[in-house]
């Protein structure tokens, strides 16, 4: 057996962590630094506080405020002009995976001459960016601690793309649960469904390890206990912090074992209809799952004893994957995650996204060889669901 452990993303968890920004900023020698966010996260009031954390060591902050959901390269090279106009010499990026995404990115940017494209897929050489402290305001995407982001490339239909390595990684994560308290339900039910998803695809994918294992079944486990409650109450403090953790341990699980088929699916899916990057990846999740059941067995069985299933010992590989993915179709109707119907996708639109999925290389890590026309029958499987 031979696998990699990448995950070296130190992280500072708690309530009220996000307090400490400044002084961990301080810690690394930043005298001024760009905050990178969203109106959403601005209008919820979580940045005031955490740059009024900053400034009170001592640090400039300039601003970039206009991050979108689904990065735009575009978007993201206004990000990078401002922190070059400004000098900073660190970068914060505070909000959900589009937002850490866009720090990460324009961080980069700052020690590397030109735009996203020019880096985005290209294999162009990369120097290490400046301090990078991500505070995450959702939990699911874990891109807190993994070492990628995602990009939408306007100058190729706007497919979604990705940067990855050890550069495109935090100096420090700052999970604090108590910003996440905000997040209405079905956001929270979207980003949930994405850490399921991180989990699924790295306990079933290719470069599976044991560690990614304990961390994507445990990250399972309580997901399936905490995010029911925390769609039903944002204010249940309990539940957001396990989810936040869940989300957390997910990351580290996906960031070495990556993910396939969900993402591939979820890729296109949100690049053509802009549907929430979670409820995407989870669409047609059971559906791939029961796909799967012959080639990985055991590591569904393990996803099925994580969500808390009595499987039974004698139960083949066929039955186990049925039952783990009525399981889910359940979870995903009791969490509020709409099906491909309920997210208006058109019948004769699925090959268009199979086809799409097929182009993006995530599936690749799938345990079966897979082909577009089997990513088109997953789909109208789970459209007939
Ligand atoms: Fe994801």
């Amino acid at each position: 057996m031979t696998f990699n452990i990448n995950h070296m993303t130190p992280v500072l968890f708690g309530e009220d962590a996000s307090l400490q920004t400044g002084e961990r900023l301080k810690g690394f020698g930043c005298k001024k630094v760009l905050a990178v966010y969203d109106q959403g996260v601005k209008n919820a009031g979580i940045t005031d506080k955490i740059i009024e954390a900053i400034k009170e060591q001592g640090i400039e902050v300039a601003v970039f405020d206009g991050v979108k959901a689904d990065p735009p390269d575009t978007m993201i090279d206004e990000g990078a002009e401002i922190g070059r106009k400004e000098n900073v010499d660190g970068v914060v990026g505070i909000g959900g995976g589009s937002t850490m995404d866009t720090a990460k990115v324009i961080n980069l940017l700052l020690n590397n001459p030109g735009k996203v494209k020019d880096y985005m897929g290209t294999g162009a050489e990369l120097k290490p960016g400046r301090p990078l402290i991500l505070v995450t305001t959702t939990s699911g995407t874990g891109s807190e601690v993994t070492m990628f982001a995602v990009i939408t490339d306007t100058g190729d239909e706007n497919k979604k793309k990705g940067m990855a390595g050890p550069l495109v990684r935090a100096n420090l994560a700052i999970v604090d649960p108590l910003l996440t308290v905000g997040m209405p339900p079905s956001i929270t039910a979207d980003t949930g469904m994405d850490a399921f998803a991180h989990s699924a695809e790295a306990i079933t994918g290719q470069a599976r390890n044991p560690m990614s294992d304990l961390l994507g079944e445990q990250a399972i486990s309580l997901v399936m206990k905490y995010l029911p409650k925390a769609v039903k109450n944002g204010k249940d403090i309990e539940a957001r912090t396990q989810m936040s953790y869940a989300a957390m341990l997910a990351g580290y699980s996906f960031n070495d074992s990556l993910t396939h088929m969900g993402h591939s699916l979820g890729h296109t899916l949100g690049s053509i209809f802009h549907i929430h990057h979670g409820n995407a990846c989870g669409v047609a999740m059971p559906e791939i799952i029961e796909y799967l059941a012959e080639d990985v067995p055991e590591p569904i069985r393990k996803i099925g004893q994580a969500m808390g299933l009595k499987i039974e010992a004698g139960a083949s590989p066929k039955e186990v994957a049925k039952e783990v993915a009525d399981a889910l179709v359940a979870f995903n109707k009791e969490i509020g995650q709409k099906t491909l119907k309920e997210l208006n996708v058109k019948e004769a639109d699925l090959e268009k996204v199979a086809r799409e999925a097929f182009d993006q290389g995530m599936w690749r890590l799938s345990p079966r060889e897979t082909s577009a026309e089997d990513m088109l029958g997953i789909l109208k499987k789970a459209y007939a669901r």
